[in-house]
């Protein structure tokens, strides 16, 4: 039977929440959102503290995927967190954040096979748990969305080497001023990748039963918490997202076992993606209380979530944690929108989604601005 969760007040929305060692404002997190506007060797864009900070409101923001290594690379522009240039650029965002007295953590990713010979050292192919190509895009600069390439399977013998480049980056993230990190566990992204036994036929420790095709997400996850205290990481996971071509015979085993196996570690929350990741919320069957009742933790929900949806997910006591993506790309004051029942702008087109400058990015007008100048 699942374990009930009490409920709280019409609004708790808006209230301060715990989350490990984070301290939030209110339940109300901005979702990671790749834009896809870093500049030369991949430092955050300048604009991207303006961006963040405008932001600074929501209980939590989560900042963009961001790269752990130059190999875990799969689109153009997209951030790193490895070198001293990208963490003094975050840096900058950071502090722009915390100075509106926000907080912000930093999605760690490693793309794994959703990635283009064009951005591996010397054109080699992308790794991933087996030598199995996605069937998916992803975005070159100068030719648009392009079929990712074919990768090749990482030996055994690297795979210490990809559990390093977590912790790494994870103390780079702390060392730029980040809260706390979350890990990029879904979306088809290599940890997810390895999950799955759609895409990974390995024989090894790392392939098929659930808990060794489970291993290395939990293996990454307590070398980051090791690292930087588990009461700041979180972990991300999509269990029938179709997302990064992502398939398994059995998501809700699978994520049971993930579940079981995060437990002990502590971490800060679990950040789950409820269905099609930006569509069908039931695109399949999944419990996700039953997923729930495994995590003795903060339990971040996302999806399609609306103002009623998020109040009543709270009030319930089904979610701690509301994450919104598109929203928050296009309303930079979200929370007072959220809170005062204020009509919200409408998200611009793809073309400033991933890519591009201030349009799109930084020039979203809040309630006030829009008062301004009525
Ligand atoms: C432009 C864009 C970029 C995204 N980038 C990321 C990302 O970097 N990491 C991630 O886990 N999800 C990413 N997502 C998925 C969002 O975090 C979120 O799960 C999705 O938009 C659904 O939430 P929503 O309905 O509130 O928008 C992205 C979505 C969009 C629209």
């Amino acid at each position: 039977m699942a374990k009930s969760h009490p409920a709280r007040s019409a609004d708790a929305l808006f209230e301060p929440a715990t989350a490990g060692a984070l301290q939030l404002t209110n339940r109300i997190v901005m979702a990671p959102l790749t834009r896809n506007r870093a500049g030369p060797d991949l430092v955050p864009s300048d604009l991207a503290a303006e961006y963040y900070s405008q932001r600074a409101t929501a209980g939590l923001i989560i900042a963009e995927a961001t790269q752990i290594s130059a190999q875990a690379q799969g689109y153009a522009d997209t951030p790193g967190v490895y070198s001293d240039a990208q963490v003094a650029g975050w840096r900058a965002v950071t502090d722009a954040v915390h100075a509106k007295g926000g907080k912000i953590v930093l999605q760690v990713w490693h793309t794994g096979r959703v990635s283009h010979t064009l951005f591996q050292k010397d054109g080699q192919a992308p790794v991933g748990p087996s030598g199995i190509r996605a069937a998916t895009k992803t975005f070159v600069a100068g030719q648009g969305f392009v079929d990712v390439s074919e990768p090749r399977a990482l030996r055994l013998d690297e795979i210490p080497g990809i559990v390093d480049d977590f912790r790494h980056a994870a103390r780079r993230a702390i060392e730029a001023g980040f809260d706390g990190v979350e890990l990029h566990g879904a979306h088809g992204y290599l940890l997810d990748a390895f999950l799955r036994d759609g895409t990974n036929d390995r024989t090894d420790a790392y392939g098929g039963s659930i808990a060794n095709r489970a291993r290395l997400i939990l293996e990454a996850a307590k070398a980051v918490a090791d690292e930087i205290g588990a009461d700041r990481v979180g972990v991300r996971l999509s269990p029938v997202s179709p997302a990064g071509d992502s398939k398994d015979s059995d998501p809700q085993a699978l994520f049971n076992h993930v579940a079981d196996g995060l437990n002990p570690l502590g971490l800060a929350y679990l950040h789950v993606v409820e269905g099609a990741t930006g569509g069908a919320r039931d695109n399949e069957p999944f419990d996700y209380a039953a997923l729930r009742d495994r995590f003795n933790g903060v339990w971040m929900v996302n999806n399609g979530y609306d103002r009623a949806m998020a109040l009543a997910a709270i009030a319930s006591g089904r979610a701690d944690l509301v994450s919104f993506g598109r929203a928050f790309i296009a309303n930079p004051d979200l929370v007072r929108r959220l809170r005062e029942d204020a009509p919200l702008n409408e998200l611009l087109g793809r073309d400033t989604l991933y890519g591009g400058g201030a349009h799109g990015y930084t020039d979203y007008p809040t309630l006030d601005a829009i008062a301004a100048v009525a």
